[in-house]
């Protein structure tokens, strides 16, 4: 992939970011995700790309999500290099709606087939960074992952912080992870950034465990192969019938491990985000008299580098960014 799609990328989901941001606190998530799909896609729409959204939070027939299969980019057509999409345009609704913490706008991008291909249905996940890369399994218990981060990360197991989804599905897990001794970070939603904090040791946070979406679960998978930390799912049929589209798109058996390979085919992949609601990752959107700033995180795994990037946007110079906002 061309090293000018980082920057290309940032700016789609800075437009997400910038649309959703004028829906925080007003109690409607639905508008919140609506304004970030279509500015994401008129924004995907300037960009010179050839892309297949392979996983993101929509089917064909549940617009106007961003659905799985549909194609975007300027460049659509014969001859352009083919590029697979994992897209959350808003990931945290309910954040956004109540003006709570930590919610962004996220992306993936690799060469073709190289993105897992699924519905988006629940995914178990373990998260790590760096030190306890090929240290963790989700087939180990939860005790087990807690010891062995510690291990990898020098010290006692009750200075390890892990970090995980505030739901009933995970009272067994959060038992678990007190009986091991570690410290438990529980957030109400967002467990991309959760899972992307692994991999950034000013965060503090060191293990991230639960079950969320599959769709977070290829886009965090994505984060951590940049930053060189390691991510492991397995899908979560809710019924037969979801059972039967997983495998039909490839996962067979639908509830095998998926090692962060399965998840983001080894080669290039560039994750980008911004923040919406100011949280341990990203600032959020702040408007001004002037304009409006974002902040955003952009990886590349060819080459390791981790951008964030301050911008200062003056949306009335920008048509489509203006048109979207209602500017
Ligand atoms: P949305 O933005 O789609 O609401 O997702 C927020 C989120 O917290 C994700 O981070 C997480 O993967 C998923 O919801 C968990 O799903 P559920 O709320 O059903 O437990």
């Amino acid at each position: 992939m061309q090293r000018e799609l980082t920057l290309e990328l940032v700016r789609v989901t800075e437009a997400a970011a910038l649309a959703a941001g004028r829906f925080v606190g007003r109690g409607d998530k639905e508008a919140a995700d609506r304004a970030a799909v279509d500015a994401m896609r008129a924004v995907f729409d300037t960009v010179d790309l050839d892309a297949e959204v392979v996983i993101g939070e929509g089917e064909m027939d549940e617009a106007p999500m961003l659905y799985i299969g549909e194609r975007v980019g300027a460049a659509r057509g014969p001859g352009s290099e083919r590029v697979d999409l994992a897209v959350d345009p808003l990931e945290g609704t309910n954040l956004v709606a109540k003006g709570g913490p930590g919610a962004i706008s996220v992306l993936a991008a690799a060469p073709a087939g190289h993105l897992l291909r699924a519905p988006d249905c629940y995914m178990q996940k373990i998260a790590v960074g760096p030190e306890a890369r090929g240290k963790v399994s989700l087939d180990a218990p939860p005790e087990e992952n807690v010891r062995r981060v510690a291990e990898a990360l020098h010290k006692p197991v009750e200075d390890v912080t892990v970090i995980m989804l505030d739901r009933p599905r995970h009272a067994a897990l959060v038992e678990a992870v007190r009986r091991a001794g570690a410290r438990i970070r529980l957030i109400s939603d967002g467990d991309v950034a959760a899972a992307v904090a692994t991999g950034l040791e000013a965060t503090g946070i060191d293990l991230m465990l639960g079950t969320g979406g599959a769709p977070e679960g290829v886009l965090a998978a994505a984060a951590l192969a940049c930053l060189g930390g390691d991510f492991q799912g397995r899908l979560v049929p809710g019924d037969e019938a979801e059972r039967r589209r997983i495998e039909a798109m490839g996962v067979q058996p639908a509830d095998r491990l998926l090692t962060l390979a399965d998840l983001v085919r080894d080669g290039d992949v560039i994750f980008a985000a911004t923040g919406i609601t100011k949280g341990d990752l990203l600032e959020g959107v702040r408007y001004t008299a002037q304009g409006a700033f974002t902040h955003s995180v952009v990886m590349r795994r060819l080459t390791g580098t981790v951008r964030f990037v301050e911008a200062v946007h003056h949306i009335e110079r920008k048509p489509v960014l203006r048109e979207l906002m209602g500017r």
